[in-house]
């Protein structure tokens, strides 16, 4: 097992990225505001892919097939097993992965008690990393809902568009309906991505974002290739290591995760 000390460490900071909307940069975001918790000195970051696609764990890992590995990963903690983070392409970004199989535990009531149990936070910490990122597939169940109950901030992008912004309404609709009794120390924070300002029905939507939900909104990221051509680099790497990437880029993406892994 690959922690680096036992004991309960109450600086873990779990940060949870979701929305019920597909596409809106989940992964991506996921990805990024790993690597931005490494910033710190010698600071220790786990992954936990959440999605049975697996794409964090296989940006992750440089590993196509990561996801037909249908043992171990994150579907231990719904088992109740110890945990064994694997090692990632970098040496203090560890991740228990996604695979195909974990709907299986979406209908599990064992899995349940235990996602919903008080004490899987608590174990989460005890792993002794500085950062947990999780990231959240879109289908509302066990793998969805669970991570709120463990978060310390929940990361919500969301693009322009009313299934995003629905979508970005229904999770703090859930937060505020069964979350906020069992966290009421959970802080949230949206980010606008994948907008285009040139389209005037995505300038009318972040704006309408903004005055809806003032500061809450930390960022509007725009479309650009470079994202998604670093990340489909062979290992993937953030925007802000992406040679191509022009630096304003760069800079942004690097200031608004260390915004939020600051938080
Ligand atoms: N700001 C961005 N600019 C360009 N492409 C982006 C941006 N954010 C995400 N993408 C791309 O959009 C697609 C969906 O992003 P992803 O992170 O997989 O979303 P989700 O996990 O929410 O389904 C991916 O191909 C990703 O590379
Ligand atoms: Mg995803």
């Amino acid at each position: 097992m690959q922690t680096r000390k036992t004991q309960s460490s109450p600086k873990t900071k779990i940060i949870v990225v979701i929305n019920q909307k597909g596409g809106t940069g989940k992964t991506t975001l996921s990805f990024h505001l790993a690597h931005a918790g490494l910033e710190g000195a010698q600071s220790k970051v786990l992954c936990l892919d959440m999605d049975s696609q697996g794409t964090l764990s296989q940006y992750l890992t440089d590993n196509l097939d990561v996801t037909s590995i249908v043992q171990g990963g994150v579907g231990d903690l719904f088992e109740g097993a110890p945990a064994q983070p694997q090692k990632t392409t970098h040496p203090r970004i560890d991740l228990l992965h996604g695979h195909r199989e974990l709907d299986r535990y979406d209908f599990d009531e064992t899995a349940e008690e235990r996602a919903y149990s008080g004490e899987m936070s608590d174990l989460l910490r005890s792993l002794g990393y500085d950062y947990i990122v999780i990231d959240v597939p879109p289908a509302v169940g066990l793998r969805h809902l669970s991570p709120l109950r463990w978060a310390d901030i929940v990361v919500i992008p969301l693009e322009p568009s009313m299934a995003a912004i629905t979508g970005f309404q229904n999770v703090l609709g859930v937060m505020d309906e069964s979350i906020s009794a069992a966290n009421p120390k959970v802080k949230w924070v949206g980010v606008m991505n994948r907008a285009n300002m040139r389209v005037k029905a995505h300038r009318e939507k972040d704006a309408w974002m903004r005055e809806t939900y003032g500061n809450r909104i930390l960022a509007t990221l725009s479309t650009r290739a470079a994202v998604a051509e670093a990340m489909e680099e062979s290992p993937a790497r953030p925007v802000w290591s992406h040679g191509g990437a022009p630096k304003e880029l760069r800079d942004q993406w690097r200031e608004v995760c260390a915004e939020i892994v600051g938080r």
